[in-house]
């Protein structure tokens, strides 16, 4: 029995060290670049990204809505990959305003993100609505980068974990096990978005192993071994190699540093 125990781990561990998670650097515009600002930023992408060694890594951009036509247009035959920033959780109807998932299939968009601090502080959406969202996204066949992280208050009262497990419980643990291969989770501290601050790489490789812990716990040790983890917030060129270095971080998702070729380049090419 115990014989049989410790072959079974060293089996284990043997298939981990196998496990090669695929790096993921994805561009989050937000609300910027008209359509000739987009034309001339896939651009100057597309040219750089010639010279960077992209083997086992995933470049993404996420444009406004109607910017992702162009995009996938002009990055088909490149490394680039095109996600739609949001989407809605019901099949089609009387929703004003809203895209539906199939929309985004149709005209080649393969990933959405969901669950960005953005929407959930101004526009309200709850952890049972993005719940829904994912569903729709995956049931329609799109990859889903699924974002959440603490507010600085949850930091200040080392409430931090609790809040991501709870996020994590609530808009993601309902899925099976088998969905995972099509959701990357993005870890990004409300306090580090935008502001300049980033979360030390330490503080990112800590938060980082406490997911993969929790989803091993929830599913399997080999399911949390495969899932793709990115730190987003004030990633920069001047510090992401240190970023992406931890063990447990496998990209980042990228606002502010996304919206200059130069500088996406630079982060793509800090990630190994
Ligand atoms: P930032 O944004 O890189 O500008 O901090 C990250 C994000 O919101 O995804």
């Amino acid at each position: 029995m115990q014989y049989k125990f410790i072959c079974r781990k060293l089996i284990n561990n043997y298939l981990n060290i196998l496990i090669v998670r695929t790096n993921i650097i994805a561009g989050n515009w937000k609300m910027n670049k008209n359509l000739s600002e987009a034309k001339q930023l896939i651009k100057g992408i597309k040219k750089g990204l010639k010279s960077i060694d992209t083997d086992n890594k995933r470049v993404i951009i996420a444009p406004t809505f109607v910017n992702l036509v162009g995009a996938v247009k002009r990055t088909r035959k490149s490394k680039i990959e095109v996600a739609a920033q949001n989407v809605h959780a019901a099949k089609n109807g009387a929703y004003t305003g809203e895209v539906a998932a199939d929309m985004l299939t149709d005209i080649g968009v393969g990933v959405v993100i969901i669950g960005h601090s953005e929407r959930r502080t101004y526009f309200g959406e709850t952890d049972q609505q993005l719940a829904e969202k994912v569903d729709r996204a995956l049931a329609e066949g799109l990859e889903v980068i699924f974002c959440f992280g603490e507010l600085l208050e949850d930091r200040k009262s080392e409430k931090h974990f609790e809040v991501v497990e709870n996020q994590l419980r609530h808009g993601l643990f309902h899925l099976l096990k088998e969905n995972f291969e099509k959701v990357g989770l993005a870890y990004e501290p409300v306090w580090a978005i935008g502001t300049g601050e980033t979360a030390s790489p330490e503080q990112a490789q800590e938060m980082h192993a406490f997911i993969r812990s929790i989803l091993a716990k929830e599913y399997t040790q080999e399911l949390a071994d495969s899932v793709a983890i990115l730190y987003g917030g004030s990633v920069k060129p001047a510090n992401a190699k240190e970023i992406f270095s931890k063990p447990d971080v496998d990209g980042g998702l990228i606002g502010g540093a996304s919206l200059k070729a130069e500088d996406f380049l630079a982060i793509v090419a800090a990630a190994e």
